[in-house]
């Protein structure tokens, strides 16, 4: 029990340093994801044919994926940095590394799944989306039980 009370009081005593970082990753990467966005309207302003050709489909839904997930993840990380600023106790170094993970191998398992598509199969990288699908789960569960 005193460990357990132990484990929160040196969280809490993170929280400030936590909450700043994973705002700033956050930023950090929705701006990256929002270029990548920017990158695909390109692709179809000069109608690339590797992201817009017939049997490019798996690597133009795989972009997208990474894109869309990549800037919701991002947000999903400001808004913990938010959630433990206003709540230091909601600070958790396993939900702080679990939804970093996810955001990590989430987009990227999409996004090299795309580039390193054959015809209608993604590339092998696609197996890192299962254990960031984890990652966020079990990060999001030990936020909501720390509030
Ligand atoms: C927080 C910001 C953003 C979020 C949450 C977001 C989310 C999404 C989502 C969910 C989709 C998939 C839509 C669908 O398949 O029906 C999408 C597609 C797309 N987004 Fe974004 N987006 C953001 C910002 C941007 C920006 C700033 C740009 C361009 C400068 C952009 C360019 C695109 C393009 C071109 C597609 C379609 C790609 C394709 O189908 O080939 N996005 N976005």
């Amino acid at each position: 029990m005193e460990n357990t009370h132990e484990r929160a009081d040196a969280s809490i005593a993170a929280a400030p340093q936590l909450s700043r970082r994973h705002i700033r990753l956050g930023l950090w990467s929705l701006a990256a994801f929002v270029l990548l966005g920017a990158a695909l309207e390109i692709f179809h302003a000069y109608k690339s044919a590797f992201y817009l050709d017939a049997g490019h489909e798996t690597t133009r839904l795989l972009l997208r994926l990474a894109h869309a997930h990549g800037t919701l993840l991002s947000l999903v990380q400001i808004a913990y940095g938010l959630i433990v600023h206003a709540r230091p106790v909601a600070a958790s170094r396993l939900a702080s590394g679990a939804l970093l993970a996810s955001l990590v191998l989430v987009p990227a398992g999409f996004f090299l799944g795309g580039v390193f598509a054959h015809g209608a199969d993604p590339g092998l990288a696609i197996a890192l989306v299962p254990p960031g699908a984890a990652a966020l789960i079990v990060g999001l569960v030990q936020a909501a039980r720390r509030i």
